[in-house]
């Protein structure tokens, strides 16, 4: 059975698609997946955003395939990680958690990188048009850390 590993954010079309693109670069196909969500409803079906697809063409990293899809409950059960990209995102799947296990699986993922300081990946949608290279960069640096984790955890 691969380790399951889930990226969520709230719409699910600008920052947890990179997440899942650029986490899923970092590990051995064979043993992981990555899949992303949003707690959001809106973009349902839909491909990232152009600007997302961009920043990780530039990065090689090809996205354009993903489509968007709700976080549901179901998600805590089929997934061993799930990290979300701010506070918010926190806030909102905790809330639909059940009881401690599912909680524990919930990781905001900067922490990963800043231990506690609970820092969010700003959410670029209607942001400056760097702020897809900056949230790609933040990405990049988290997800060389828990790739780095979760494959000595489970080899
Ligand atoms: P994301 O950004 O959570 O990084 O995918 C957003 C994209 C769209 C919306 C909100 C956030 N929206 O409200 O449509």
């Amino acid at each position: 059975m691969p380790i399951k590993i889930l990226m969520v954010c709230l719409g699910n079309i600008c920052r947890s698609p990179l997440a899942e693109g650029i986490l899923a670069s970092k590990l051995p196909k064979n043993k992981f997946t990555v899949d992303s969500a949003g707690t959001g409803s809106w973009h349902i079906g839909h491909s990232p955003d152009d600007r997302s697809i961009a920043v990780a063409k530039k990065n090689k990293i090809n996205i354009s395939n993903q489509k968007g899809r709700q976080f549901s409950t179901n998600d805590f059960d089929a997934f061993d990680y799930i990290y979300v990209m701010d506070n918010s995102n926190y806030s909102d799947v905790i809330e639909l958690a059940k009881n401690e296990d599912q909680k524990e699986k919930v990781h905001l993922i900067l922490n990963e990188l800043f231990p506690n300081e609970n820092v969010d990946v700003p959410d670029p949608y209607f942001g400056l048009p760097n702020g897809f290279e900056i949230v790609y960069n933040m990405l990049d640096e988290v997800c060389n850390v828990i790739s780095k984790k979760i494959i000595e955890k489970h080899q």
